[in-house]
């Protein structure tokens, strides 16, 4: 007997063979064909039993979901769809599944309905190719880098400090929430918490990346990150993983071609090793795309967005510029944006980012040089002493999908722009202590991985690309 996958079956030349297989019943059609998945592909292998040969009760079990093990010959199949086919000799239910509460039906289901029932939904073929791509890509991921020469760093995932400086995160604490002990001001006295200070689930591990390129030269960290932001979006989640490159030597524009080389790397790879799931995802918009009025449906279908991606340059277009354009378009003119956009300074919503990246360039946008005060504190100051050497990726259909930027390497300008935040020099010494010792032009960005996720697969809520969604009043699972 020879136990293979699903995938490894469907790819067989040699027919005639005895084979076992273990999977989940999909369909069982007229007491006969067993449509059996195993999670190795989008593909099912179809089981025929003769059912004259097996016990009625037995076959009565054989219902959707159910966990059955199946030996039989691989023979040449006599239908159409598929290469070959499992003539049954024997099968065995390992699981039962009562076909009549059993929340994943051989018919469509909605997304929310699916979200509800998120245990179960890799079960269906659409959350089996998404999931399939995801680990694909994360994969992909970790090869480019580790192609490229960069050392992959396991950053903390519960800090001291803030990297964003934007205050959203979440508290890490041990105290007793209703009896916290409390300083002589009467606020609570984290000294007496865990960790002797207080602490929070990392949103970046950017600053601490910075320290080991600082030393290792080329690094990147690929962990959870955290957001505290009541952001109810289909593009945020509470809970999301980035990557994190950092390269010691290397300014913006070596930034820039970076991050648009590795996305085009990250992408290649799934089109090249994910066709059939691809496939299945690309059929699947595009029948829902022709539900949509005319002037909503998506020019371009899956495969050829993500062709596009690879086969083309990214626009590099500095704020300055994208501000022009912006306040010279027809939505700003008709006053249709929700925030118009009247002066240089304004910071850009996501009806902005994809204006320009959806309808003004129609290709992936890097937006670069910042006004300072509407960036994080870390970024280098240019020469002007308005903008900074921030750069952010733009997606069709995404809006930012990358943020990164060359960070600020002189002592002073630091300390200043810390000062001028309020960001105490005590709780980032060490960060301040690489700018004192052999500081040098570093650069680097993060990558939303959910982000990624839903440009490569085509799905439209970040909540259905990620296992077990984490979002404000959400933590199932
Ligand atoms: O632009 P952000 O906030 O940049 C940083 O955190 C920098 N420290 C990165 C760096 O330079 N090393 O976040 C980076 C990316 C965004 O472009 C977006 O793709 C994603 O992280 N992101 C989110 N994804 C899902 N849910 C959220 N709430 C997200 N916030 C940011």
């Amino acid at each position: 007997m020879n136990t293979k996958s699903v995938s490894e079956l469907l790819n067989q030349d040699i027919t005639l063979q005895k084979v076992t297989i273990k999977g989940w019943v999909r369909t069982f059609r007229a007491n006969r064909f067993i449509a059996l998945n195993d999670g190795s592909t989008i593909n099912n292998i179809q089981c025929v039993v003769d059912f004259e040969n097996f016990d009625e009760a037995l076959l009565k079990r054989i219902t959707t979901g159910a966990a059955i093990e199946v030996n039989g010959d691989l023979v040449e199949s006599q239908g159409k769809g598929q290469k070959v086919e499992i003539v049954v000799s024997s099968l065995e239910v390992l699981g039962d599944s009562d076909p009549e509460t059993y929340p994943i039906q051989p018919k469509k289901h909605s997304f929310e309905f699916l979200r509800e029932n998120a245990h179960l939904r890799t079960r269906t073929n659409t959350f089996s190719a998404v999931m399939r791509l995801r680990s694909s890509l994360s994969f992909a991921i970790h090869k480019y880098f580790n192609e490229n020469g960069f050392y992959y760093m396991h950053t903390p995932i519960i800090t001291g400090s803030d990297a964003e400086g934007a205050g959203e995160m979440f508290r890490v604490t041990n105290l007793d929430a209703k009896n916290p002990p409390l300083t002589k001001e009467g606020k609570v006295n984290y000294k007496e918490d865990f960790f002797g200070k207080e602490t929070n689930l990392t949103v970046s591990g950017q600053l601490e990346a910075e320290t080991y390129a600082m030393s290792l030269g080329k690094v990147y960290t690929f962990g959870p990150t955290f957001r505290a932001e009541n952001s109810n979006t289909s593009r945020h989640l509470s809970e999301f993983w980035m990557i994190e490159p950092e390269v010691a030597f290397m300014d913006l524009a070596g930034n820039m071609d970076l991050a648009e080389d590795f996305m085009k790397s990250v992408i290649s790879y799934v089109l090249e090793h994910n066709r059939e799931d691809l496939e299945f995802l690309d059929e699947r918009l595009f029948n829902d795309e022709k539900t949509k009025p005319q002037a909503e449906r998506s020019e371009m279908r899956l495969i050829e967005k993500l062709k596009f991606v690879t086969d083309n340059n990214f626009k590099r277009v500095s704020y300055t510029e994208a501000i022009d354009i912006l306040r010279n378009s027809k939505p700003n003119k008709k006053k249709k944006f929700k925030y118009l956009i009247n002066e240089w300074g304004a910071d850009l919503q996501s009806e902005h980012e994809r204006f320009l990246v959806e309808k003004h360039f129609k290709c992936p946008v890097i937006l670069f040089d910042y006004p300072a005060n509407i960036k994080a504190f870390y970024m280098r100051l240019n020469e002007d002493e308005k903008t900074v050497r921030a750069m952010d990726i733009l997606f069709p259909g995404i809006g930012e999908i990358v943020g990164g930027s060359q960070r600020e390497e002189r002592l002073e300008v630091l300390k200043q722009k810390m000062a001028a935040l309020d960001i105490p020099e005590e709780e980032l010494w060490w960060y301040l202590d690489l700018r004192k010792y052999g500081t040098a032009v570093h650069s680097g960005f993060g990558l939303g991985f959910e982000r990624l996720v839903m440009f490569a697969t085509g799905m439209s809520n970040i909540r259905d690309v990620i296992p077990y969604p984490r979002t404000p009043q959400n933590a199932e699972f």
